[in-house]
């Protein structure tokens, strides 16, 4: 099963993100319903490494937060914009989290990318770069002024290729500790 994991938002958040559209042409918007912050993305696995990796990200002992959303932003660059997305102010425990996750992905024998997390919310994926369409969409958001996300749980994500595009259902939630140890103590 090609499986991701992310934390997902709350339903006010995802209504205000799908507020931010505009006309781009060749955009393919994310529905709401599908809007995540990922922290990692592995791939397929096998019915077995997943148990093993259940099991490791149930001992993930981080205590919940907050994050920000600060402005939006494309990949690669605004030269040629491939992804639109909402970007997140740097936080501590987001990193933490997203580490121990790296962590326990690797010791469950599962490849990751070497570049580094960059906590981002797709909105938008482009066909056809509309450059100027792009810019005027990111000059108009150079600030987003949305209420701060508190993180209690994250999720094992499945994700399934049809003819309209991906399919995304939780496979499990993991909830973040209160008595978690403090992501200060563990960069
Ligand atoms: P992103 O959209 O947050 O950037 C589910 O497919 C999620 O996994 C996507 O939202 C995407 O992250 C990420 N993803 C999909 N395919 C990927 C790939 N080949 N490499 C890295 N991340 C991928």
């Amino acid at each position: 099963m090609r499986l991701f994991i992310a934390i997902e938002l709350p339903e006010p958040v995802k209504q205000q993100l799908e507020a931010l559209r505009s006309d781009i042409s060749g955009a393919r918007w994310v529905p709401p319903a599908q809007l995540h912050l990922t922290l990692a993305f592995l791939g397929d696995v096998s019915v077995e490494t997943q148990a093993m990796l259940e099991n490791g990200l149930a001992d993930i002992d981080l205590p919940p937060f907050f994050f920000h959303f600060v402005k939006t932003g494309c990949f690669p660059d605004r030269r040629r914009p491939r992804v639109l997305w909402a970007g997140i102010a740097p936080e501590p425990r987001l990193e933490a989290l997203a580490c121990r996750v790296r962590e326990t992905i690797l010791s469950c024998g599962i490849p990751q990318e070497e570049r580094p997390f960059s906590p981002h919310i797709t909105l938008a994926r482009l066909k056809h770069p509309a450059c100027t369409d792009v810019s005027q969409f990111l000059d108009n958001h150079m600030r987003i002024g949305l209420q701060p996300v508190e993180v209690m749980e994250f999720a094992l994500f499945s994700s399934s290729l049809g003819a309209t595009g991906a399919q995304h259902a939780v496979l499990k939630r993991f909830t973040l500790k209160s008595s978690g140890r403090q992501a200060e103590d563990l960069l």
